[in-house]
């Protein structure tokens, strides 16, 4: 774990709202650990990271207030203040079929896990343009199904109903997704009733990332320490 500035080597716009930003930087990531992002003046934010090479990492940023639209300002040859890796990261150590999941901007944290298994995966989103990282989740997963809400691209519905559906026609012994809250419960409850295992990366308020300021305290977890990957 460190605390360093790095250069952004490029900006990739994933969607009208959300940018991915590649920076070099060489410390072991595992898929599933987050970053804190220092945006001098404004704030500091946890940011998963999107992609863990050797040599370049990556944070993929929708713009939703103060700090991320700051972040989104920033171009290539800027340099950003960050601490970590923090948190457990996802289990990828368990034989069995996995399937995995992103919901909005959510996939950012499962494109590492994508990347490292070639697992079938979906990725769901509200419309066709708010699905990111799709084009790079394609190059890896062996199966990648996109979920709209609106029917307005792939599956016409949400990403549970799409998992039920590709559960009933393949075993999947175990399920890994961020998204938002709501996604994440009713993977939960269809988990429990398909008898499949899950682990699911939670989003809570966050100060100082490394379990000391217990602000992402859920009852006697730290979600930055104990997650934020939970089974
Ligand atoms: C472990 C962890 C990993 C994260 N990874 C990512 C990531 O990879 N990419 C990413 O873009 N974000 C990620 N987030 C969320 C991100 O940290 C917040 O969106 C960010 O802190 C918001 O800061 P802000 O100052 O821009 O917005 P704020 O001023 O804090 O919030 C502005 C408004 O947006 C709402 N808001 C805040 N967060 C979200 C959200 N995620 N979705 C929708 N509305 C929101 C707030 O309720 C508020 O109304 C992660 C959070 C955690 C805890
Ligand atoms: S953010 Fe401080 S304990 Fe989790």
């Amino acid at each position: 774990m460190s605390e360093c500035v790095v250069r952004i080597e490029k900006v990739i716009d994933e969607a009208y709202d959300t940018k991915t930003f590649v920076f070099e930087w060489d410390a072991e990531a595992r898929p599933g650990q987050f970053v804190m992002v220092w945006i001098p003046g404004v704030d500091e934010i946890p940011m998963s990271l999107s992609g863990i090479g050797d040599r370049c990492k990556s944070i993929t940023v929708k713009a939703v207030g103060e700090a991320t639209k700051a972040l989104h300002r920033l171009s290539a040859g800027d340099r950003l203040r960050i601490r970590g890796p923090y948190g457990n990261g996802f289990d990828l150590s368990s034989p069995g079929e996995k399937l995995i999941i992103g919901g909005g901007v959510g996939t950012a944290a499962v494109m590492p896990a994508i990347a490292a298994t070639g697992a079938d995966a979906i990725i769901a989103a509200r419309t066709d343009k708010d699905i990111i990282l799709d084009d790079l989740a394609g190059r890896f997963s062996r199966n990648l199904r996109i979920a709209t809400d609106d029917g307005s691209r792939g599956f016409h519905g949400n990403a549970v109903q799409l998992m039920r559906e590709m559960a009933s026609v393949k075993h999947y012994d175990c399920v890994l997704a961020c998204g938002p809250e709501v996604m994440l419960y009713f993977t939960y409850k269809a988990c429990q009733e398909l008898r499949i295992g899950c682990q699911l990366s939670l989003e809570r308020y966050m100060k100082c990332g490394a379990g000391v300021c217990g602000c992402c305290v859920i009852d006697d977890m730290r979600v930055c320490k104990d997650g934020p990957v939970f089974d």
